[in-house]
Order: structure tokens, then C-alpha cells, then sequence
């Protein structure tokens, strides 16, 4: 089984050669000298080594990530110690599953330099490497939000970041937001708070945040909440204190956490959660969809399912931390979403920001390759794409060799048939009231029939004449059919017309 350390070492270079190498692979003459016309120069432009080396270091970063930009990160295992299969069938969540890890910390306003302990809520996003897929958790270190609705979230940021005519940061953009948008009271609470200057990654708790579903084996589904609790104790900075470590130490978490992992005094949060039957959300006493909110734990105490220790560092921050494309919609079998407005929103951001940021095959990058055995999908091709299907693969479905259509269907979209079943689709889940979201065919009234519109036109709308071309058209298009492909063309056109079928079958087996 694919462990972390197998996911840290992939795509690591060997460096076999002696010496260095061109792009190319070929051997670089000189890292101390370019190649001049003269000693005294001018430099050449056939010095293929200078050009390749000053153009890669003017592409070496990635766009930030506009919020969460500033980050650290770190790599380990999650260890399930309870038997939760009563609520949810995920294979993580198994009893006795441990799963390879990622965590990454960062702060939410500033830019990739900014220090750690500028107040600010902190990011907690972490990716399971299971053997459904990955599976990402994308939470803070706090267990609400400022909004409850996503249209409102980039004019939050944007009234903490940057003034567009000055440039700065702006306590008057930032209050103006927060006191015109009177459901931020609760984090802003937090935020003002120890919370919002914690004194090391290690040092906080995590929290999903959102209500999320789970869903065991038989079907049934449950809210759940996650809580990741520091086994290091919370401990925050003053203000003071964080003001002169902004100065003294601006990377104060990235270099915390990685110190203590290079001398083994490895960080562990226990995994809790809170859960709560599906029909108990119609009537709590606050919205339990409302990210601005929690659940009281009187209500809903926290149970213990687990822990995770971070135990390796990155072996390249860039290709592993900058790169990771932590994303809330990697969802795995057994876990779903809730009707949060904040997180339907987030389902569509992450991955067309790491599109933009990353590159539109970011998910191809080691760190963000799942473990469970290939990519199997239609999806192909792009900038830098390396990745392909094996050979004589079709590139769409259905087709005939049926591989690849998706678990609940046959790869085959039915035709006559006038029943639409709704699938048992527990990756779509179940909207507030219990309703099964629906994944199946348009609802199909009294005439629908795939094929009955195209029988009107060829029987009652074309003339001799055209329905001779139209054969003849069909023949002539379907040049280089195999024999199977073939007997489905006939069976499709007599569906349309018998007439039309039978034409087609004389004039295609007469042309060959
Ligand atoms: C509709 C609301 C939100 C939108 C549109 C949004 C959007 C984004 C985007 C585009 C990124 C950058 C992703 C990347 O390029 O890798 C990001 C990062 C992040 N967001 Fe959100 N976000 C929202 C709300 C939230 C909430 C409610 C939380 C926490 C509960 C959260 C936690 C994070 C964290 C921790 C990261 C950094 C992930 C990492 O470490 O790579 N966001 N967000």
C-alpha cells in the first residue's frame, strides 16, 4: 500500500550525473562561465545553459492563492481507533484504517511573505490519501465563519486585503465590512481573541467548520461536524507578543513546525466529531447549516474517533505545499455535502483557483495524484498533461467496450424506456428535509421516445428524393465501420424507419 513516504518521493530527481545537465539532459559545461565572443564579451546567444537558466528562474512562482496564501505544512498519518460504521462507510473512517496525510496551516489575508502572528483567523486543510481517492478537509482553526452565504466572501477579503489606491492594509475597510455584515459578530469574536494569534501550528485545534453528511453502508445519512483537538494544548500569543515576533521571527509557524518534526517531538490532534440524525436539522434551535454557528456540544457532544500525527517534512515545499491543491470538493464514498451556502460555493473555488493558479492539470502533480491506482477517465489532454490512458482506449462514452462508465450506469443512456429510476447515489446526497438529491434521466412525458421525432421527419416531412440522399448520405458516412458497428447503424436507423434501416443495409453492403 502506497504510504506517505512513497507520495513525498515521487517525482524527487535521482541526480546520477557527476555533473550537471542542460534541460536536455545533456552535460552543462561551466556554472561560472558564460559563453563570450572574446574574453572581453559580449555574451552569446548560442550559451543554451545561460538562456535555460535565467528563464526558469524567471518562472519560478506559482500565482499566490488569494486567500490562504502565506502557509506551512507537514505530512503524517491518521490513525481510527473507534468503530464509526454505524454513521458513515468511508474507508478511512474504519476502525484499525491508517491513512497517509497532509496538513497545511496558513494565515488568510496576507501574501506569501507575511508573518505568521499578524492577527487573522488560520487555515487547518488537510488531505487523506485513501483508497477511495483523496479525500480534503479544508477548515480553520476556528468553528465558524464571518458570512453564511459565498456571494458575499470575495468582498470579505477584498476589505482585508489591499487598498486598491494606497496599497495597504486598511483597519477602516476591514471594520466597515465586518460591522455592515452583522453575522461576522461570532468569528470576529474569536478573531479579536487569542484565536486570531496563536503561538504555533502544533498549538491550535482545527475545525471542518461546516456541517457535512456522512452516510453508512445501508444508505442512511447523518450531519457531522469535525473538530481536530491539539494534544499540545492550545496556547496563543498576546498581542504584544505577536507584534514582535511579526518582526523578530516572520515565519514563526513554518519554523516551529519544522523543527519539531526534524527533532521528533511530533505533533498529534485528536479527530472528534459531532453527530447529528438527518430529521433533528428541521427543528435545532439554531440552523445547523449556518456556517456563523455551532452546535452546542450539549446537544451534540463530541465523540473521539481517532487521531493524526504529523511526523515528515516536505522534501520540496514547493512541489509539495505550494503545489497541493487542497480542495472541499475531494469527496470520497461515505461522506457528501449539507445544503451550506458557504460550502456549495467552495465547491466550485478551489479547483478553478488551483486551475488558474496551478495549471488545468494540476491534479496530475505527485501531490496531488491519488494512491487508489489510476485516473480512469474521459478527460484528457491540456498544457503539460503526461498522463494518457493505455493504449487502444476509446476516448468517450459510452462506448463499446463499455470500460470506464461510471459505477451506476452501464455506459449506455436508454431508449425506449419511459422509466427515469432515481440511482442510489449517496455521493449526491440528501438535501435538509431528507430528500434524496436526484441523479437520473429528464422526465419523460406522454410521447417522448428518443427516436420519434426523427420518424416524422424522414416519414412525413422529406420526398422520395431526399429520403434516397439521406440513405445514401448514411452509406457513404459510414465508410470504415467495423462489422459490430455496423449492425448497430442498421438497428438504429430501422428504430427511425424500417425502410430507412433496410435502404442503408442495401446500399452500404452493396459499396463493399
Ligand atoms: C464561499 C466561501 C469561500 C471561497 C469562495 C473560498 C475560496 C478559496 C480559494 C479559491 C482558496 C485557494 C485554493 C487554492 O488555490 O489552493 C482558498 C483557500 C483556503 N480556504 Fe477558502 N474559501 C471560502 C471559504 C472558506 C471557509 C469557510 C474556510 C474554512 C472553514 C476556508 C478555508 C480555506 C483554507 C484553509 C484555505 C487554504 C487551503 C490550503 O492550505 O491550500 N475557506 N479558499
Amino acid at each position: 500500500m502506497t504510504g506517505i513516504d512513497d507520495i513525498l518521493n515521487r517525482g524527487e530527481r535521482t541526480n546520477a550525473h557527476a555533473h550537471t545537465t542542460k534541460l536536455n539532459g545533456s552535460p552543462v559545461q561551466s556554472e561560472n562561465h558564460s559563453v563570450t565572443s572574446g574574453q572581453q564579451g559580449p555574451v552569446i546567444l548560442n550559451d543554451i545553459h545561460l538562456i535555460e537558466k535565467l528563464a526558469a528562474f524567471n518562472r519560478q512562482v506559482v500565482p499566490d492563492r488569494i486567500p490562504h496564501a502565506k502557509g506551512l505544512g507537514a505530512f503524517g498519518e491518521l490513525h481510527i481507533t473507534e468503530d464509526v460504521s454505524a454513521y458513515t462507510k468511508a474507508s478511512l473512517f474504519q476502525k484499525g484504517t491508517v491513512t497517509p496525510m497532509a496538513a497545511r496551516f496558513s494565515t488568510v489575508a496576507g501574501e506569501s511573505g507575511s508573518p505568521d502572528t499578524w492577527r487573522d483567523v488560520h487555515g487547518f486543510a488537510l488531505r487523506f490519501w485513501t483508497q477511495e481517492g483523496n479525500y480534503d478537509i479544508v477548515g480553520n482553526n476556528t468553528p465558524v465563519f464571518f458570512m453564511r452565504d459565498s456571494v458575499k466572501f470575495p468582498d470579505f477579503i477584498q476589505s482585508q486585503k489591499r487598498h486598491p489606491a494606497t496599497g495597504l492594509r486598511s483597519a477602516d475597510m476591514q471594520w466597515d465590512f465586518w460591522t455592515r455584515t452583522p453575522e461576522s459578530a461570532h468569528q470576529v469574536t474569536y478573531l479579536m481573541g487569542g484565536r486570531g494569534t496563536p503561538r504555533s501550528a502544533r498549538e491550535m485545534n482545527g475545525y471542518g467548520s461546516h456541517t457535512f453528511q456522512w452516510i453508512n453502508a445501508e444508505g442512511e445519512a447523518f450531519w457531522v461536524k469535525y473538530h481536530f483537538i491539539s494534544e499540545q494544548g492550545v496556547h496563543n500569543l498576546t498581542q504584544d507578543e505577536a507584534t514582535k515576533a511579526a518582526g523578530e521571527t516572520p515565519d514563526l509557524h513554518r519554523q516551529d513546525l519544522y523543527e519539531a518534526i526534524e527533532r521528533g517531538d511530533f505533533p498529534r490532534w485528536s479527530v472528534e466529531v459531532q453527530i447529528m440524525p438527518l430529521d433533528e436539522a428541521e427543528t435545532y434551535r439554531f440552523n445547523p447549516f449556518d456556517l456563523t454557528k455551532v452546535w452546542s456540544k450539549k446537544d451534540y457532544p463530541r465523540k473521539k474517533i481517532g487521531y493524526f500525527e504529523l511526523n515528515r517534512n516536505p522534501v520540496n515545499f514547493h512541489a509539495q505545499i505550494e503545489q497541493i491543491a487542497l480542495d472541499p470538493s475531494n469527496l470520497v464514498p461515505g461522506v457528501g455535502f449539507s445544503p451550506d451556502k458557504m460550502l456549495q460555493g467552495r465547491i466550485f473555488a478551489y479547483s478553478d483557483q488551483q486551475r488558474y493558479r496551478i495549471g488545468p492539470n494540476y491534479r496530475q502533480l505527485p501531490i496531488n495524484q491519488p494512491v487508489n491506482g489510476d485516473v480512469n477517465t474521459y478527460s484528457q489532454n491540456g498544457p503539460m498533461a503526461y498522463q494518457f490512458n493505455e493504449n487502444g482506449s476509446l476516448p468517450y462514452s459510452p462506448n463499446k467496450t463499455n470500460k470506464g462508465a461510471g459505477v451506476l450506469d452501464s455506459g449506455e443512456t436508454s431508449d425506449h424506456s419511459a422509466e427515469h429510476p432515481v440511482v442510489d447515489d449517496a455521493m449526491v446526497g440528501n438535501d435538509q428535509h431528507g430528500n434524496q438529491l436526484y441523479r437520473g434521466q429528464y422526465v419523460q412525458h406522454a410521447e417522448d421516445d428518443n427516436f420519434i421525432q426523427a420518424t416524422i421527419l424522414y416519414r412525413d416531412v422529406m420526398n422520395d428524393e431526399e429520403k434516397e440522399e439521406l440513405a445514401n448520405n448514411i452509406a457513404g458516412a459510414m465508410d470504415g465501420v467495423k462489422p459490430e458497428t455496423e449492425q448497430r447503424c442498421y438497428e438504429y436507423w430501422t428504430n427511425v424507419h424500417p425502410d430507412l434501416g433496410a435502404r442503408v443495409k442495401e446500399i452500404f453492403t452493396s459499396s463493399k
